[in-house]
């Protein structure tokens, strides 16, 4: 059985001021008047055949989390279960603990869609299809991630170099299914997380790498057997932690004891840059990551001198600039390629080329804590 996992505990430290520990990125508000996360929810509310939908967040965000999904009409059908963190420990445990979980709900063919809540895709039908074409392939018992044309170098991604094409009826037991962008599905050859600028642009230039969306497919089991061989000590702290942990109770709260001993690591370095059995389902559904204000800004359409306002804000003799007010008016002269993003208790002022280095203000913080 295909559950989707949401993902929503990140921080999102790269779109500060507005994302914060109080209220992270999925709970921001798009232009269009939903936030991220209800958008995810929508998202799988619409594929055919799921009934179920499993969220792994922090405890603190659980209430504002049902909360978002209520608000949600066309996911008013959906049975939600919840599995909360007493802390962040990043994606591989927030995994482990979902995979674990729906072991013991549905046996050995229980299988995640993994989905952040940092995403959009515009269209839904094309993603659909994805969905149905790498459910087959982890059936067969690939980590399947979902790759997307890059159009340029983005250090804040991983990369998925493609490697031989599955038959076009790979893992559907000699159906065919339509492929998801006109691209079959591949083995993965090599994953790398966030390379650096030079590599980035190298894998861009070279037309093998595709970038990882972010989202996963995989039955529970196949998971957690490449967890134990490639983060062994994720594997162990995570099956001690559950069973630690109340299972029988609604929603399910981790041991805190147990998971705050989790390492802090993502899937991506965990268990994708080394499992052996990858494939990936090109996508071209018009995925975007909302990861900083830079991709926040493409949400806005331009003006005819590369300006984006959301909010109030007049701008003279300024070019290529985003800027964002909350209730006060935000006014610029003769600047260029600046991200402004005002709050009532904080203002961001970012050159554009360096919106992911927003993350060490947050940083800075810490240390001023
Ligand atoms: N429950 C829970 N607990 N969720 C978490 C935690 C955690 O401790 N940490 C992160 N998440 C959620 C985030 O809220 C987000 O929805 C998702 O997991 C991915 O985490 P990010 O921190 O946003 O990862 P990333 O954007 O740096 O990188 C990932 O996504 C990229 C595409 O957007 C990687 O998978 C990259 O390879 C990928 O290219
Ligand atoms: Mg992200």
């Amino acid at each position: 059985m295909l559950t989707p996992v949401i993902l929503s505990g990140g921080a999102g430290t790269r779109l500060w001021p507005v994302s914060r520990e109080a209220h992270p990125k999925p709970f921001m508000m798009l232009p269009e008047g939903r936030s991220l996360l209800q958008k995810t929810l929508l998202r799988v509310a619409g594929i055919p055949g799921v009934q179920r939908v499993l969220t792994l967040t922090n405890r603190e965000y659980f209430f504002k989390t049902k909360d978002e999904y209520t608000a949600v009409k066309a996911a008013a059908d959906l049975a939600f279960d919840y599995v909360l963190e007493p802390c962040g420990r990043n994606t591989a445990p927030a995994i482990a603990m979902a995979a674990l979980r729906l072991l013991e709900a549905d046996g050995p063919e229980a299988t995640l869609l993994v989905l952040p809540a940092d995403h959009l895709i515009e269209d839904q039908a094309g993603f659909e299809r994805a969905v149905q074409q790498a459910a087959h392939l982890a059936r067969d018992g690939y980590l399947v991630t979902f790759g997307i044309q890059p159009n340029y170098p983005e250090t804040g991604f991983g990369y998925i170099e493609t490697g031989e094409t599955l038959a076009a009826d790979a893992g559907n037991g000699g159906e065919t299914v339509a492929c998801a962008s006109g691209l079959a599905p591949c083995l993965v050859k090599c994953f790398v997380e966030k390379p650096d600028f030079m590599t980035a642009t190298e894998y861009v230039a070279c037309g093998r790498f595709l970038w990882n969306s972010g989202m996963f497919c995989f039955k529970a089991e196949t998971f957690l057997d490449a967890l134990r061989e490639h983060a062994p000590e994720v594997h162990e702290r995570a099956l001690r932690c559950w069973e630690a942990t109340a299972c029988d109770s609604a929603p399910v709260e981790l041991d805190g004891t147990h998971f705050a001993n989790m390492p802090d690591i993502s899937i991506d370095y965990a268990v994708m840059e080394k499992a052996a059995r990858v494939a990936v389902v090109p996508g071209d559904f018009g995925w975007s990551d909302i990861g900083s204000w830079s991709a926040v800004s493409e949400l806005t359409p331009p003006d005819e001198m590369g300006n984006r306002v959301a909010g109030e804000a007049v701008l003279v003799d300024s070019t290529n600039c985003y800027v964002q007010s909350d209730g006060r008016l935000v006014a610029a002269v003769g600047v260029d390629n600046l991200i402004v993003v005002d709050t009532p208790d904080a203002l961001l002022i970012a050159n554009r080329d360096r919106a992911q280095d927003v993350k060490k203000v947050v940083q800075e913080l810490k240390l001023l804590d």
